[in-house]
C-alpha cells in the first residue's frame, strides 16, 4: 500500500534556508526610496528592521543557516508531515497522486511561525523590547504573538477590522498569548484616526494596517516593525517547507508535475516552490508552479508590475511588485489573509517571466472545495487555503478527463478551526462572489508613484 503520511526525524529537519536571490533569472530590481527615487539606503530600513534581517533581504548568499534557538523552536512541530490525499483523489475518480504539505500543524495553526520565529530571535538578538505588525486572517498576527511570548518580546497587533470582528477567537488566542490588539484602522494612530474619520464604515485593509503598524514603531523607542510576508527575508524563512517537502517526495520516488497554493503577499507558496525552482529557471524542468489569489483581490491576474508602497499611507520604500495599487481596499471577503494589494517582489518578478502561472477563484467556489476536502482528508482548512484547493481539485479533474497521471502537490497553509463563522455563512448559503471592477481597479492605479 502506498504511503499516505510522510515524516522525516527531527535530525532530517534542514539546518539552512535557501536563499533564491542568486537564481533569480535577472537581479530583482532594488526598494527605492520614495524621497529620491533612487534605491533605499539600509538607513530607511534600518528604522523599522533589525540588521540581521536587512542583511537577509539582501543576501547573495545560497544557503543561510537556521541559528540552532531557531531550530530548537521550530521542532515543537518541524518537521511537519507530508499527505497524500489518497480519499481526495478516490472522490474525484482521478489519476492524479495529490500530496499536501501540511503547516496547519503549528500551535498557531499556520506556516506563518516559521518566519515568526526567526524574526523574534533576531530582533530580540539586538536588543529589541516590543515588536508592532498587522494582521489579516489573525494567523500572522497569532504567530507572532505565539513567537514574541516564547523570546519575551512584547506584540502590538493592528488586526484589519473586518477580521477583527469575523473573528473574535484570533483576538482572544493573540492575547493568551501576551499581545497588544487594536482593530485597524484604530483610535491609536494618526493615520488609522484619519481614515477613520474619512470613512468610519471601512472594513480595513492589510495597507492601512501596515500603516498603523509602521507608525506606531517609529513613535516609540526599543520598537521595531515585522512583516508577515512579501519581504525577501521572509520567503527565505518559508522555504524550510520546500526543503522538506524536497526530501519527503524523494523518501516516495515522487517527481511532481505541477505546485499550487495560495497567495497573500505569496510567503506560503514561496516556500513550498523556491526550492524547486532553481531547474525551471535553467530549463530543466517544465514543472507548472500556479498561485491561486481569489477574484476579489486579483493582484497577480490583474496587477501591473510597476513600483509601489506597501502600506496605504506611503512610509515603505517602493517595491517593485504586481500591484492593484496602495489604496485599493478589497471587498470583507473572507480569506483575510489573501486581501494585499501588492505581491512578493521574489514571486513578482518570476510572474512576469513566466516561470510561475497565476489563477484566481472566487470564493463561493473555495468553501465548495474546502467541504469536499474536510469530508474526504479530515482536515478543516483555512478559507486562503480553500483557494489553493479549489485548483487542486480543477487539475486532478483535468487528469481524470485525459488519464493523466500527474503528481500534483500543494502548501496546506493553515486549517480553518477559527474561520468556523465563515464556513456557517457558506452552509448557510450566505456567501458572496465579489469580482473587482475593472474600472475600481483602473481607478486606484491612478495613484501609483510616478516612477
Ligand atoms: C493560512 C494562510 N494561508 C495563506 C496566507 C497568505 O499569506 P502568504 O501569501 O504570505 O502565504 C495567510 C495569510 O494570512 C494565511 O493565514
Amino acid at each position: 500500500m502506498d504511503e499516505i503520511k510522510i515524516n522525516l526525524s527531527e535530525k532530517e529537519m534542514p539546518q539552512a534556508w535557501y536563499n533564491v536571490l542568486p537564481d533569480l533569472p535577472e537581479q530583482l530590481p532594488p526598494p527605492l526610496d520614495p524621497r529620491t527615487g533612487k534605491p533605499a539606503e539600509p538607513e530607511v530600513l534600518r528604522a523599522i528592521f533589525p540588521d540581521g534581517l536587512i542583511k537577509q533581504e539582501m543576501s547573495s548568499d545560497r544557503w543561510i543557516e537556521i541559528p540552532e534557538e531557531v531550530q530548537s523552536i521550530y521542532r515543537m512541530w518541524r518537521p511537519t508531515p507530508l499527505h497524500r490525499a489518497i480519499r481526495l483523489e478516490k472522490a474525484l475518480k482521478t489519476p492524479a497522486r495529490i500530496y499536501f504539505k501540511n503547516e496547519s500543524v503549528s500551535p498557531p495553526g499556520s506556516h506563518k511561525p516559521n518566519t515568526a520565529v526567526a524574526q523574534a530571535y533576531y530582533n530580540k538578538k539586538e536588543g529589541v523590547k516590543r515588536l508592532c505588525t498587522e494582521t489579516g486572517a489573525g494567523q500572522w498576527g497569532s504567530a507572532l504573538a505565539f513567537a514574541c511570548n516564547l523570546f519575551g518580546l512584547e506584540c502590538v497587533v493592528y488586526m484589519v477590522r473586518v477580521s477583527y470582528e469575523q473573528k473574535p477567537y484570533r483576538r482572544i488566542l493573540m492575547q493568551t498569548w501576551n499581545a497588544t490588539i487594536y482593530a485597524s484602522p484604530s483610535q491609536h494612530t494618526e493615520y488609522g484616526r484619519k481614515i477613520f474619520k474619512e470613512n468610519p464604515d471601512t472594513p480595513g485593509s492589510l495597507g492601512i494596517a501596515i500603516s498603523e503598524a509602521i507608525e506606531d514603531t517609529v513613535s516609540k523607542k526599543d520598537s521595531k516593525y515585522s512583516l508577515g510576508s512579501v519581504l525577501n527575508h521572509v520567503l527565505l524563512h518559508q522555504t524550510i517547507m520546500g526543503l522538506e517537502t524536497k526530501k519527503q517526495l524523494e523518501i516516495v520516488g515522487e517527481k511532481p508535475d505541477i505546485f499550487i497554493g495560495c497567495v497573500g503577499g505569496g510567503s506560503n507558496f514561496a516556500g513550498l516552490v523556491l526550492p524547486f525552482i532553481d531547474d525551471k529557471i535553467k530549463g530543466k524542468s517544465n514543472v507548472d508552479f500556479i498561485g491561486v489569489e481569489p477574484t476579489a483581490c486579483p493582484t497577480m491576474t490583474k496587477g501591473p508590475y510597476r513600483y509601489d508602497f506597501g502600506d496605504s499611507s506611503g512610509l515603505t520604500p517602493l517595491l517593485k511588485m504586481l500591484t492593484l495599487g496602495h489604496d485599493f481596499i478589497p471587498s470583507g471577503i473572507h480569506a483575510g489573509g489573501l486581501r494585499y494589494h501588492g505581491l512578493s517582489p521574489i514571486l513578482s518578478l518570476l510572474i512576469n517571466k513566466k516561470l510561475i502561472r497565476a489563477e484566481a477563484v472566487p470564493q463561493t467556489k473555495a468553501f465548495e472545495s474546502a467541504i469536499l476536502f474536510a469530508r474526504t482528508e479530515g482536515f478543516l482548512p483555512a478559507p486562503e487555503t480553500s483557494h489553493a484547493i479549489k485548483v487542486v481539485i480543477d487539475e486532478a479533474k483535468k487528469c481524470a478527463e485525459t488519464g493523466e497521471e500527474k503528481c500534483i502537490v500543494f502548501s496546506f497553509s493553515g486549517h480553518g478551526h477559527f474561520d468556523l463563522s465563515s464556513y456557517d455563512a457558506y452552509l448557510q448559503g450566505k456567501l458572496q462572489d465579489y469580482e473587482y471592477p475593472d474600472e475600481e481597479i483602473r481607478k486606484s492605479l491612478e495613484n501609483l508613484p510616478k516612477i
